[in-house]
């Protein structure tokens, strides 16, 4: 049976950081919605082209091109032990549809690590955070600054400032999260699968609690 985990948690809370360090020290792949969305908008696709608008409100987009997207990306062979899940499932359906596609393929969720962090932080930390052209891997340039402005660490490409990132669309993210997103934690508390983590920690503690949790 594969072992998949879901990382919960606001915009900025920290998932996309913390899934690059686990999924390196754990061996499991990433798989990131937002990064696949951000893809297909970088390459113009039909798939971007249809995301573009929603993204940009800081609006979901709709459940019925996420969930097969996704479910796409799960298939691909080096899943076939399990991911790490950032930014999936965000909606109710979503979870669901998850679980149904789990179940087919004879695989399970390990544990949901929701990491919590306040809406004041999530502010400070999107609008200081830089993100590379090429892979996508995130920086801030007070908690995390790149060794060279302006240029990733990892694979040298350029960084720039998502869009979505002002603060005006953070503060929508943020209300979209709460409303649609926010009622999965008692979802998965209900199955015995949310582990709670204090995302306000530095980024080597909050991963520490994450290792804690994920035991791989
Ligand atoms: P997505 O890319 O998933 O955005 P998000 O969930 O809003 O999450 P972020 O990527 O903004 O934040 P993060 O938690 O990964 O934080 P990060 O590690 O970067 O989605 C974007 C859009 O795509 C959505 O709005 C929607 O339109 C669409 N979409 C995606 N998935 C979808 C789905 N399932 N359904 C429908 N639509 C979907 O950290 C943030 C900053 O903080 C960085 O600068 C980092 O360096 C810094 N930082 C991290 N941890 C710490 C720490 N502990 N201390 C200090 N600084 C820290």
């Amino acid at each position: 049976m594969s072992d998949f985990y879901v990382l919960l948690g606001p915009p900025g809370a920290g998932k996309g950081t913390q899934a690059e360090i686990v999924s390196g020290r754990c061996g499991i792949p990433h798989v990131s919605s937002g990064n696949i969305f951000r893809e297909n908008l970088q390459n113009d696709t039909p798939l971007g082209q249809k995301a573009r608008d929603y993204m940009e409100k800081g609006e979901l987009v709709p459940d019925d091109i996420t969930i097969g997207m996704v479910q796409d990306r799960l298939q691909q062979a080096d899943c076939k032990n399990g991911a790490l899940l950032d930014g999936f499932p965000r909606t109710p359906d979503q979870a669901e549809a998850l679980e149904q596609f789990l179940l087919s393929i004879d695989a399970r969720i390990v544990c949901v690590p929701f990491i919590d962090v306040d809406d004041q932080e999530l502010i400070e930390r999107l609008s200081g955070r830089w993100t590379c052209k090429q892979e996508g891997h995130v920086f801030h340039m007070k908690y995390k600054p790149p060794k060279e402005p302006g240029i990733c660490d990892i694979d040298g490409s350029e960084l720039y400032q998502r869009k979505d990132d002002k603060k005006e669309t953070v503060e929508q993210r943020i209300r979209v999260y709460t409303k649609q997103t926010a009622p999965l934690i008692k979802f998965y508390d209900r199955k015995g699968l949310l582990k709670r983590i204090n995302g306000s920690l530095p980024i080597e503690k909050v991963t520490q609690e994450l290792m804690n949790v994920i035991n791989c």
